[in-house]
C-alpha cells in the first residue's frame, strides 16, 4: 500500500530527508506515532520519527545543516539517537536496531540492525507501521506485522511474543493500557494476559513515567476504560491501592452501602465530560479515598463514612508525593475539592442558614464553581427522578450562595481592617491580641453579626478589645 504523501504539509521535509539519505547511500523511513495517527486522521502529530538503516545521528547532522537557519542538534550517543526542532515540530532521527534487554533493567544492549529488526523491537504492531521515503518506494507502507489490519480493528497486539515486549520493557503495560483509553482500542487477548504475568516488573519503571501516562488516560474522554484494565491486570493496586481499598459492598443486618470504587469512576466519566482540567478529574478520582479507612456500621444508623473528606484531602498529600506528582498549588487544589466534596449536599436544606453558605463561599473561594462540577458528577444514581431532584438541588443551593455572595463579598475574603490599623488603634505592638481580634472579626462576618464593612468592623473591634483589656489610643 502507498500513503499519498503529496497533501503532507511535511512533504518538502520528507523530500529533504529522502534527497540526503539517498546521497549518503542510507535507507530511511518514517516510524511510531506519527505514522499511527497519521492512518488514523488524528490531528497532526508534531512528533516525528525516523529511522535510517545507518547512522542516525550523522543523518540528523546532515538534514539539519541544510535547513535555514540550521537548528541545533542534540544527541544521544547511548541510544544512537538524534533530534533538533524545526518549525514547531520534534524531529528524531536513529539507526535501526536490534535490542535485547537484561531482567532486571530497563537499559537495552543495543546492535544495529535492519528495519526490520527495528520494527520487532517495538512496543504494538500499530507502532511498528513505517513509512518509506526511499526514492524507489516512496510513501510505501512497510507493514511485516499487520500493523495496518490492527489498527482498523483497533487492537493492541505486540509484534513479538507479548511476554517478551513486556519484559523487555514494563512501561509497555502502562502504554497499552494508556493507548487502549485514549484510542479506544481493545488490548489483544494474549498480551492482556501477559500483563497480567508480568505486572510486578512494573515496580523497576520509574513513577514519573507511569504517572505520564497515567495523566494521559486521565486526560482521556474515557478514563474508566483505562482506569478499568489498570483494575483488572492488577496495575492499579500496585500503583494506588487507595483506590482499590474502595472495592467491594458489605452487608450488616441486610444494609449494603455502594461499591465506591465503580462508583468513583463513573465519577471520573462523569467529570471528564465537563471539563479537561486534570487536577479537577484528580479530584473525582479522589474524593471518596477516605471511606475505605474510615468505613463503619454503626447499630441504628447503618454504614457510616465519618470524616471521611477530612482524612481523603489528607491522604491526598501522601498520594502525590509517592505518585511523584507536583505537590503545589496543584495538590492543594485537590486536597481542597476532596475535603470539600460533601460540604455542598449538605446546605440542601432550604432551612440553611446564610452563614452557612458563607462559610462554604469563604472556603471553596474560587474554586466553588469546580466543586460544584464536582459534585454534579458525584451524582451517580441510576433513579431518574432522583437524579433530577439532585441536580435541581445543586442548583438551588448554586442560587442562594449567589445571592449571600452578591450581598457579603466574602468569596476571596479581604478582612476589612487590617493588623497594622488594630495595632495603631490600641496602640500595640505585633502580638498574639492582633491575631485574636482579626481571628474574631473574621468569624463575625462570616456569621453574618456584621456585615463585611469597614466601620462596622471597627466598632465591633472596639466592643471585643474591651473585653481583652485595651484602651483605645
Ligand atoms: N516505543 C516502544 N516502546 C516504548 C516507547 C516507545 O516500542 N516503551 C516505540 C513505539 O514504536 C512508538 C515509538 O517508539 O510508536 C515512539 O514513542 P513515543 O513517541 O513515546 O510514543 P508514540 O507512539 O509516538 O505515541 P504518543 O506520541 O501518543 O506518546
Amino acid at each position: 500500500m502507498n500513503i499519498n504523501l503529496t497533501q503532507n504539509r511535511n512533504l518538502k521535509l520528507f523530500k529533504l530527508i529522502s534527497t540526503i539519505a539517498q546521497n549518503n547511500g542510507q535507507s530511511v523511513y518514517i516510524v511510531g506515532g506519527y505514522v499511527r495517527d497519521l492512518l488514523l486522521n488524528r490531528s497532526a502529530p508534531t512528533d516525528i520519527d525516523f529511522v535510517t538503516e545507518g547512522n542516525g545521528m550523522s543523518l540528523a547532522k546532515a538534514v539539519a545543516q541544510q535547513i535555514e537557519p540550521s537548528p541545533k542538534v542534540s544527541l544521544f550517543k547511548n541510544y544512537g539517537t538524534a533530534m533538533f526542532k524545526h518549525k514547531g515540530l520534534d524531529l528524531e532521527f536513529v539507526g535501526a536496531r536490534k535490542e535485547s534487554y537484561a531482567e532486571h533493567s530497563r537499559n537495552p544492549l543495543v546492535e544495529n540492525g535492519t528495519l526490520e529488526d527495528d520494527q520487532k523491537r517495538r512496543d504494538f504492531t500499530v507502532n511498528a507501521l513505517a513509512i518509506s521515503l526511499n526514492q524507489e518506494n516512496f510513501g510505501d507502507l512497510i507493514d511485516p506485522f499487520n500493523g495496518l489490519q490492527d489498527l482498523q480493528h483497533k487492537i493492541l497486539r505486540t509484534p513479538l511474543e507479548p511476554s517478551q515486549t513486556y519484559s523487555d520493557d514494563p512501561l509497555r503495560m502502562m502504554r497499552a493500557i494508556r493507548f487502549a483509553s485514549t484510542l479506544n482500542f481493545k488490548i489483544e487477548e494474549n498480551s492482556l494476559a501477559a500483563i497480567k504475568k508480568e505486572v510486578e516488573r512494573i515496580r523497576i519503571v520509574s513513577m514519573e513515567r507511569i504517572m505520564v501516562e497515567f495523566n494521559k488516560i486521565m486526560l482521556s474522554e474515557r478514563p474508566s476504560l483505562g482506569l478499568k484494565l489498570m483494575e483488572e491486570t492488577g496495575i492499579l493496586h500496585l500503583v494506588i491501592p487507595e483506590l482499590t481499598a474502595l472495592k467491594g459492598i458489605e452487608e450488616v443486618d441486610g444494609q449494603t452501602h455502594k461499591d465506591n470504587f465503580w462508583h468513583t469512576l463513573e465519577v471520573v466519566d462523569n467529570i471528564s465530560q465537563n471539563t479537561e482540567n486534570l487536577w479537577l478529574r484528580w479530584a473525582a478520582l479522589l474524593h471518596d479515598i477516605g471511606k475505605a479507612p474510615t468505613k463503619k456500621f454503626v447499630e441504628g444508623s447503618g454504614w457510616t463514612f465519618h470524616g471521611h473528606e477530612f482524612l481523603g484531602s489528607k491522604m491526598v498529600k501522601n498520594l502525590f508525593h509517592r505518585l511523584k506528582l507536583p505537590l503545589g498549588t496543584d495538590m492543594k487544589y485537590v486536597q481542597k475539592l476532596v475535603k470539600l466534596s460533601s460540604r455542598p449536599i449538605a446546605l440542601i436544606d432550604d432551612g440553611t442558614s446564610d452563614s452557612a453558605l458563607r462559610r462554604l463561599l469563604f472556603d471553596a473561594g474560587e474554586d466553588l464553581e469546580d466543586l460544584f462540577i464536582l459534585n454534579k458528577a458525584d451524582i451517580t444514581t441510576k433513579n431518574s427522578s432522583k437524579q433530577t431532584k439532585f441536580k435541581k438541588n445543586f442548583e438551588y443551593v448554586a442560587l442562594k450562595i449567589k445571592e449571600v455572595e452578591e450581598k457579603d463579598h466574602v468569596r476571596n475574603f479581604q478582612p476589612p481592617i487590617s493588623g497594622e490599623e488594630i495595632m495603631a488603634m490600641f496602640g500595640l505592638k505585633p502580638g498574639r491580641e492582633i491575631g485574636i481580634l482579626k481571628e474574631k472579626v473574621k468569624e463575625a462576618i462570616l456569621e453574618g453579626e456584621i456585615g463585611n464593612d469597614k466601620d462596622e468592623a471597627r466598632n465591633f473591634v472596639i466592643k471585643e478589645g474591651e473585653t481583652l483589656g485595651l484602651i483605645l489610643s
